[in-house]
């Protein structure tokens, strides 16, 4: 089954088409668009080594002259340097204005990937093959382009949208499980925030604790869902104005708990997890939302293999403090995304610390 979700926009609208085996049929999605010859694909080592050939190979066959760029895997390349050898590869390979850089690899390289043709020429096309769960249902769509600065992740960024996302679901089975949980987290907080459906399509699912088995049509519907709430979000608010906040919902608490831990003892979509249990908890003891939706997320959370408590080791007061450091604090008021019912949220800076201390105090330690 193939979907095809539009991100609408008013300086450039694109496509988000998700078909099982179209990673094999890039070359034409491309020539679609009709994008000047040359394209730099940029992936990582692991990510090249299974699908490069097949990624190069249905390009020329569409007519494009390809070169391609190999990072090294993970968060501490995603900097300044490895943008500077993405440049040192465009300018090799002399692309031009209607060059394209393609990004076949999960949330890094498409960041990374983003950042480069966003800047390279005062900005080149784009297009995201996303080979992740989380990169296929939040960080190939929307935009926001960018790296880390040794102070902070994502401090250095533009917004550049891509021409096309093309998810091939084929390709999460070479997915590590745990990098398909941490995916799964972002999809639950889909569910939570906008589609009440979605949530209850994933909580009658008999397959959803073994998440490499889950039926294709159920991952299919999970992959339109997800793009379809993310390109509704981003279509209504694209430099996140206000509406686009929603999307951070666990992430406030998420952060701080990722980086109080060195960004090593979870993976980004497990640490929102843990922020989404928070934020429920949260929003019980002001009265806005009821036990039983919060028990709902919370079961859907552990069927999904993701972590639901705070590491014993960790300082409540420490993630207090670093709430304060979140890069969406505004006046000095850390913002909380809270669900209103399975399906609705609102954005709120009005969480006493007390509230949040009493929470986090309470939730429990793994
Ligand atoms: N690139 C991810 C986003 O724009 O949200």
């Amino acid at each position: 089954m193939a979907s095809v979700i539009t991100v609408n926009l008013p300086q450039q609208s694109y496509k988000i088409a998700i078909a099982p085996g179209s990673l094999e049929r890039l070359g034409e999605y491309m020539a679609e668009l009709k994008l000047g010859k040359k394209v730099l694909l940029v992936s990582n080592p692991t990510i090249f080594q299974h699908y490069g050939e097949k990624a190069i190979a249905t390009l020329q066959a569409a007519g494009f002259e390809v070169a391609h760029h190999i990072i090294p895997p993970g968060e501490p390349y995603k900097n300044l340097d490895s943008i500077q050898k993405i440049y040192d590869a465009a300018l090799t390979n002399r692309l031009e204005r209607s060059s394209t850089m393609v990004a076949l690899g999960g949330g890094v390289i498409g960041d990374m990937t983003g950042f480069a043709s966003a800047t390279w020429l005062r900005g080149i096309n784009f297009v995201q093959v996303p080979t992740s769960l989380l990169a296929m249902v939040d960080a190939a769509i929307g935009g926001k382009t960018g790296v880390n600065h040794p102070q902070g992740k994502n401090l250095i960024g533009a917004f550049h949208q891509p021409s096309l996302v093309l998810i091939d679901p084929d390709v999460l089975q070479t997915l590590p499980v745990r990098e398909l949980r941490a995916g799964m987290a972002e999809v639950i907080k889909y569910g939570v925030i906008w589609d009440a459906e979605l949530f209850a399509q994933m909580e009658k699912s008999k397959n959803f604790s073994q998440l490499r088995y889950i039926k294709a049509e159920l991952m299919d519907f999970i992959l339109t869902c997800s793009c379809q709430a993310k390109a509704d979000v981003v279509s209504k608010d694209e430099k996140e104005a206000g509406l686009r906040a929603i999307l951070n919902y666990g992430h406030t608490i998420g952060h701080a708990v990722e980086s109080l831990t060195g960004y090593t003892q979870f993976i980004h979509g497990e640490a929102v997890a843990i922020g989404m249990v928070a934020a429920g908890q949260i929003a019980m003891h002001l009265g806005m939302w009821g036990q039983k939706d919060a028990q709902r997320q919370d079961e859907l959370i552990k069927k999904a293999g993701l972590p639901t408590k705070l590491p014993a080791d960790l300082d409540v007061n420490a993630i207090i403090d670093a709430l304060q450091n979140d890069k969406k604090v505004k006046d000095g008021k850390v913002r909380f995304i809270l669900p209103t019912q399975i399906g609705a949220v609102e954005i709120t800076d009005r969480v006493p610390t007390d509230t949040v201390r009493q929470v986090l105090t309470t939730m429990g330690t793994s």
